[in-house]
C-alpha cells in the first residue's frame, strides 16, 4: 500500500433507522475528512460527523445517478492520493448490492488502503420491522437474497430454479419488475397464492408496506400508486407479520392494502 495516501473505509450505514448503525461506523464518521454517502443512507447520521469534514452526496436513484459509478471510484482515489481519511457510507451493508467489491478493485489498482465495515442490510432488518423473520422453524428453512434489477438483464436470474430451492425470496430493487418477477415465479412451481409484502423506507418513520399475493401483486401495485426504494418479501413468511409486527415495533407504520 502507498504510505503517502489516506484509507478508504467502506462503511454499512444499516437500513434507516439512525439506531440501527454500528458503533464502528459512528467512530470511524466521527475522524472522517470526507464522507461520500448515498441515497438510502439516513442523513442523521451526518451529525456525527466533525465540522470541517467535507459531505459528498453520492447517490444513485434509479435511471439518475449524481456520479457515475467510475466517476466515484476515481474521487475515492483522489481524496485518499490527498492524504484524507475517507468513509465512504452506503446503505444497509457494503456488500450486499452495493458494488463495494468494484470500488475496492479501485482502490487495490492504486494501492490505496482501505477496511470494510459491514452494516445491518435492509433485507432482514426491513422486513423484521414488519414482523416477518426471513426464516422460521417449520415455514421456511431457506432464504434467497436477489435483485429484481441484474446488471446484465432481466434474464440473468434464474426465477424457476428459486421458485422451487427456495421457501423465503428478498427481492431488493424489484418493484418496477414486480408483475414479471411473480409470474416467473409461478410458472417456476410457486402458488399463486403465496404471500407478497412490498415494504417501502423500512424501519424509517415513514415506512408503508403493502401485503398481497404472487396472483395480485401487479394489480394491487398498481391501484396503491406503490413507488420504490422497497423490498419484496414472497413467502408464507409474510403472515406472520398479523401476529409479530404490533408486538415488535412502535414506528409508525402505514398499511396500504391488507390482504
Ligand atoms: C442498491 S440496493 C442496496 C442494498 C444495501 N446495500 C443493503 O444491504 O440493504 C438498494 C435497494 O435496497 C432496498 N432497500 C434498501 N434500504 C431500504 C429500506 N429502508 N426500505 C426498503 N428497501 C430498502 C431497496 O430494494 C433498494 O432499491
Amino acid at each position: 500500500m502507498n504510505p503517502n495516501c489516506g484509507k478508504v473505509y467502506l462503511v454499512g450505514a444499516g437500513p434507516g433507522d439512525a439506531d440501527l448503525v454500528t458503533v464502528k461506523a459512528v467512530k470511524l464518521l466521527r475522524k472522517a475528512d470526507v464522507v461520500l454517502y448515498d441515497y438510502l443512507v439516513n442523513k442523521e447520521l451526518l451529525d456525527y460527523c466533525h465540522p470541517e469534514s467535507e459531505l459528498i452526496y453520492v447517490g444513485k436513484k434509479k435511471d439518475k445517478h449524481t456520479y457515475p459509478q467510475e466517476e466515484l471510484n476515481e474521487l475515492l482515489v483522489h481524496y485518499a492520493q490527498h492524504g484524507k481519511t475517507i468513509v465512504r457510507l452506503k446503505g444497509g451493508d457494503p456488500f450486499v448490492f452495493g458494488r463495494g467489491a468494484e470500488e475496492i478493485l479501485k482502490l487495490i489498482e492504486h494501492q490505496i488502503d482501505y477496511e470494510v465495515v459491514p452494516g445491518i442490510t435492509s433485507g432482514v432488518a426491513v422486513p423484521a420491522y414488519m414482523g416477518i423473520p426471513v426464516t422460521a422453524r417449520h415455514v421456511a428453512s431457506s432464504v434467497t437474497f436477489v435483485t429484481g434489477h441484474p446488471a446484465s438483464g432481466n434474464d440473468a436470474v434464474d426465477w424457476h430454479a428459486m421458485a422451487k430451492a427456495s421457501d423465503t425470496i428478498v427481492v431488493y430493487m424489484g418493484v418496477s419488475n414486480a408483475g414479471r418477477i411473480a409470474s416467473e415465479l409461478c410458472a417456476g412451481g410457486k402458488s399463486e397464492d403465496t404471500p407478497v409484502a412490498l415494504i417501502r423506507w423500512g424501519t424509517y418513520p415513514q415506512q408503508e408496506m403493502l401485503t398481497s399475493t404472487l396472483k395480485s401483486i401487479e394489480y394491487d401495485m398498481q391501484k396503491a400508486g406503490f413507488k420504490p426504494p422497497a423490498l419484496m418479501v414472497i413467502g408464507e413468511v409474510v403472515k406472520f407479520s398479523n401476529q409479530l409486527k404490533p408486538l415488535i415495533q412502535s414506528v409508525n407504520t402505514k398499511e396500504l392494502i391488507h390482504v
